[in-house]
């Protein structure tokens, strides 16, 4: 077992540092085309949440600079407020709203999503953004680990709550969530909250990560039928406001290699705004292509079978 951790640690770093870094984008780049972003979504509807910063942000201010209705999903209302303003003046579309939601806790979720929900408008576009990585063990209100309560079950409880809304914009409906390449380093676990006693928030935000892109292939299953696709992505290396205080070090050692948000948020605007044909529902994708959801001899591939009890216990935990 520390041979195989060691492995997946090394792999992923040397992996990181060629692909997920600044020229990584510039060298992948290369291939993108450049008409796949210049696509207008005039009257879609889209949520993005974590929208007030870094990757969020830089993606609420992309689809707003194509048309779309954009619902800013934020913790903090002065925050948001002036996200929201900067977005509507960059951009110059008014259709850019702020609602003020607290992901880590499932009743502020529920509350949200119910408000949400009597405004009956179709969900075009849905993006689970709105993550952290808390290095400390700190335990939510409702008594979860902060970073399983806005990665994990926030996001699965408002991804199932807006559901029915996604169903009124089907065909042509998707959920978009980003992931971290940090997944690499870890199979799918159903040790949700991190039992150990030596709390580690680097392998617990990668645990999560692993379970949104699990989460993502089951839900693809489960809803194809319904015109609702989904879509796990990873940014790269991003040099955000949650980088520098969640990872200090990381931030400093790679100053000056990291992405710029924009670049961060580049595949999850392409994701939204390429025709569902091109793309594969429940896939993980990287700057603009379908990615690997494992790396090599990492004994990653065969945890993803824990999903249906992982599902079970999401459901049961946020009362759906
Ligand atoms: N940057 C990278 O290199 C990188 C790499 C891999 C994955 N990611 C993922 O990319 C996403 C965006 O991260 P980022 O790097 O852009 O970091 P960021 O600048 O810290 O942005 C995170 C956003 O999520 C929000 N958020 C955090 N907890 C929340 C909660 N309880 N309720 C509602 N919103 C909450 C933050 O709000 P506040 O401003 O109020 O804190 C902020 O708007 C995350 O899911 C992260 O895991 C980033």
């Amino acid at each position: 077992m520390f041979l195989i951790k060691t492995w997946r640690s090394v792999a992923f770093g040397l992996y990181g540092y060629k692909n997920f870094t600044k020229s990584g984008f510039m060298e992948h780049s290369k291939n993108f085309k450049p008409e796949d972003m210049q696509v207008q979504i005039e009257g879609k509807n889209c949520i993005v949440t974590g929208a007030n910063s870094g990757i969020g942000y830089a993606t609420a201010e992309g689809l707003a600079s194509r048309g779309a209705n954009v619902y800013m999903v934020c913790r903090n209302k002065e925050r948001g407020e002036a996200a929201l303003s900067e977005i509507q003046s960059a951009t110059g579309n008014k259709n850019v709203f702020l609602e003020v939601c607290d992901i880590s806790s499932i009743s502020d979720v529920k509350s949200f999503a119910s408000r949400f929900s009597s405004k009956d408008v179709p969900i075009h576009v849905l993006v689970n953004n709105a993550g952290l990585l808390e290095n400390k063990r700190l335990i939510t209100s409702e008594g979860y680990e902060m970073n399983f309560a806005v990665n994990v079950l926030g996001t699965y409880t408002l991804t199932q709550l807006m559901l029915p809304l996604l169903e009124k914009a089907a065909p042509d409906a998707r959920v978009i969530t980003v992931s971290s390449g940090g997944m690499y380093t870890v199979p799918l676990m159903e040790d949700l909250q991190f039992s150990g006693d030596k709390f580690d928030g680097v392998v617990q935000y990668a645990r999560n990560k692993r379970v949104q892109v699990a989460l993502t292939e089951k839900w693809a299953d489960m809803y194809k039928d319904k015109g609702i696709c989904f879509y796990s992505m990873h940014p790269g290396w991003a040099e955000t406001p949650g980088v520098a205080t969640s990872l200090p070090s990381f931030s400093k050692s790679l100053s000056g290699k990291l992405r710029t948000s924009e670049e961060g948020a580049d595949t999850v605007i392409w994701l939204a705004l390429q025709p569902k044909e091109k793309l594969v529902s429940g896939g993980f994708y990287f700057d603009r292509a379908e990615a690997s959801k494992h790396l090599p001899f990492a004994g990653t591939k065969g945890s993803h079978a824990a999903i249906d009890s992982i599902d079970d216990t999401l459901k049961t935990l946020s009362g759906l």
